[in-house]
C-alpha cells in the first residue's frame, strides 16, 4: 500500500468529470486500498479518487459505525432534512475553510468492491462528507458552492496554494 499523492487547488483534474467504473480489477482495489490509506495519513473524513489525480468515479468515506465504506459510482437518490451550513475544508484545498449550505440527511446508491449496489442513508457530517466527495466526482469543490462575497474573502488564501 502506498500513500498518494494528493491534487490540490489549481489542478486541471480537480475540475473534470470522472469517469464511471466500468470493471472492479485489481488496480481498482489498489487504488482504493491507496486511497484509504492516504485518507487516513490525512486525518480526512473521506476522499474522492480525482483528489489522488485519478479520474474516477471512486469515493471513500471513514464512519465510526460501518466502518470505511467504499462508494464506485455514487449517486445521491435521496436529499432530506433541513439545509444546514457547517463549517468545511477539503484536504485539495488546504487551510480554506467557511460554511456551505448541505442538506442534513442523503441517501446514496453505489457499488461495492465486489460489485454489488448498495444504498447508504448518512446524516450530519457524514451526509456533508459524501455529499463533498461525490462534488469532487463532478469537478466541483466546496468553494465552488460559497456566495461571491465569501469566495472573494477567501481569494488570497486560494493564491497562495500551490
Ligand atoms: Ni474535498
Amino acid at each position: 500500500m502506498a500513500i498518494l499523492k494528493l491534487e490540490k487547488y489549481g489542478s486541471p483534474i480537480l475540475r473534470e468529470k470522472a469517469l464511471p467504473v466500468e470493471k472492479v480489477d485489481e488496480e481498482i482495489k489498489e487504488l482504493v486500498q491507496n486511497m484509504i490509506e492516504t485518507m487516513y495519513a490525512e486525518s480526512g473524513v473521506g476522499l474522492a479518487a480525482p483528489q489522488v489525480g485519478v479520474s474516477k468515479r471512486i469515493v471513500v468515506l471513514d464512519t465510526e459505525e460501518q466502518g470505511v465504506i467504499v462508494l464506485i459510482n455514487p449517486v445521491i437518490i435521496k436529499k432530506e432534512g433541513e439545509l444546514k451550513e457547517e463549517e468545511e475544508g477539503c484536504l485539495s484545498v488546504p487551510e480554506v475553510y467557511s460554511p456551505v449550505k448541505r442538506f442534513s440527511k442523503v441517501t446514496v446508491e453505489a457499488m461495492d468492491l465486489e460489485e454489488k449496489k448498495f444504498r447508504t442513508t448518512q446524516e450530519g457530517l457524514l451526509s456533508i462528507a459524501l455529499q463533498h466527495e461525490i462534488d469532487h466526482l463532478n469537478g466541483y469543490l466546496f468553494i465552488d458552492r460559497l456566495s461571491p462575497a465569501r469566495r472573494l474573502m477567501l481569494k488570497g488564501d486560494l493564491e497562495n496554494i500551490e
